[in-house]
């Protein structure tokens, strides 16, 4: 009765699914191996903890942190942008702190579109994608990521009369995990440039690369027109703090930072401190991270290899995306998966149509588990 047309629009969730089936997993007896989840299992940096409990006893931090307050970590934002990509931002015009990128990405549509305006997004994507256009009211226009485009889209293909307000993109990829260059970034600010379109790029996975890989910015394109969601939740390990930043076009900051004005304070000032002090450590801290993820990437992909299941060596992220032959119901065989052998995957489909016939892989256990796990989800029938 209460529920508004909104709320109503917003996409229900296979993951509840995927809940009642490790539930009756766990009633039946079996040992639980979640890997449909993607949150990083690793603990944040001692230092960044070491400034957050110093932080909870300093009273300065207990009240409602104004704008200047945000000020240091705002800072330390523009620093990281510049030592890692070389990207200059004005701190006090054109960075953001953020509860989260997901917190970010669902005000800054409300921030930068008006209801009925199209939404460009990939087909599969984050679901939460989907969410906040239902929110915000927008029209989704999907662009296919397939395998044999390395899951980039073919924006050529979008006819001339498409004039999104935003496209949205996220690179290294989830689900896919696939990565896009400086180049693709420069193409597809060109084109948004030409439609009147913002590029949004969500970038969360940022420094999770492997062996020499360093993903680029996209705002290494330009900050005009151009923003650019960061996040300390995979980089740092830090999800439950909920803290990340926006950066780019002032206009759309400054849209962004009215709308959040509305809502929410900023982090809290603890919080704050130690995602600055996460920002400005060394590469190497972070890379610690990176290289656990890789070793699992290492003994998972060849055991899926090994059951004739298609998947690519992901080069960044924290997931494995495997094709699963003759895989016509991923969520189906999520499902089974889960309650026959404890082994509880994400079914492709959970990202958009354009992911059916997949299940994606979170690399969040140790890699003997995962070995055990794909061996494991062999036995399971696709049909
Ligand atoms: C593409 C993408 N964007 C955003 C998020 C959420 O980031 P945050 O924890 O900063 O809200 C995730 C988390 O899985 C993600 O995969």
């Amino acid at each position: 009765m209460w529920e508004s047309r909104r709320a109503a629009a917003v996409p229900g969730s296979v993951f509840a699914l995927m809940d009642a089936a490790k539930g009756r997993a766990r009633a039946a007896g079996l040992g639980i191996v979640d890997l449909s989840i993607g949150s990083s299992d690793l603990p944040p940096p001692d230092a960044v903890l070491e400034v957050l409990r110093g932080a909870t006893r300093d009273a300065q931090t207990y009240r409602y942190p104004l704008f200047s307050d945000t000020a240091p970590l705002r800072e330390a934002a523009a620093g990281y942008l510049a030592r890692r990509f070389g990207v200059c931002v004005d701190p006090a015009r054109e960075v953001l702190p953020l509860i989260g990128a997901q917190e970010g990405l669902a005000h800054l549509l409300l921030a930068v579109t008006d209801p009925g305006d199209k939404l460009l997004l990939p087909d599969p994507c984050y679901p939460p994608y989907l969410g906040a256009a239902a929110v915000a009211g927008l029209n989704v226009v999907t662009l296919p990521l397939r395998p044999e485009a390395a899951f980039l889209p073919d924006l050529d293909a979008v006819p001339v009369g498409v004039r999104p307000r935003v496209l949205l993109l996220n690179y290294p990829n989830n689900p896919t995990s696939a990565v896009a260059d400086a180049a693709f970034f420069r193409r597809a600010a060109a084109w948004c440039r030409a439609r009147g379109a913002l590029l949004v790029h969500d970038h969360p996975y940022a420094e999770l690369t492997f062996g020499a890989y360093r993903a680029p910015s996209a705002l290494e394109a330009g900050l005009e027109g151009v923003v650019e969601l960061h996040s300390l939740s995979k980089t740092h390990h830090m999800g439950g703090f909920r803290v990340g930043f926006a950066a780019g076009d002032a206009g759309v900051i400054a849209a962004l930072a009215r709308v959040k004005g509305a809502i929410d304070f900023h982090p809290y000032l603890g919080i704050q401190r130690a995602a600055a002090h996460a920002l400005g450590l060394p590469d190497g801290v972070g890379r610690a991270g990176a290289a656990v993820f890789e070793a699992r990437r290492d003994a998972l992909v060849p055991a899926l290899r090994e059951l004739g299941w298609e998947v690519a060596m992901p080069e960044a992220s924290m997931y494995a995306w495997a094709r699963v032959p003759g895989l016509r119901d991923s969520v189906a065989f999520a499902v089974r998966a889960a309650e026959t052998t404890g082994v509880a995957v994400s079914p492709g489909a959970a990202f958009g149509a354009g992911g059916e016939g997949f299940v994606r892989f979170a690399l969040v256990q140790p890699p003997e588990v995962l070995r055990e796990a794909a061996r494991q989800l062999g036995t399971v029938p696709t049909a």
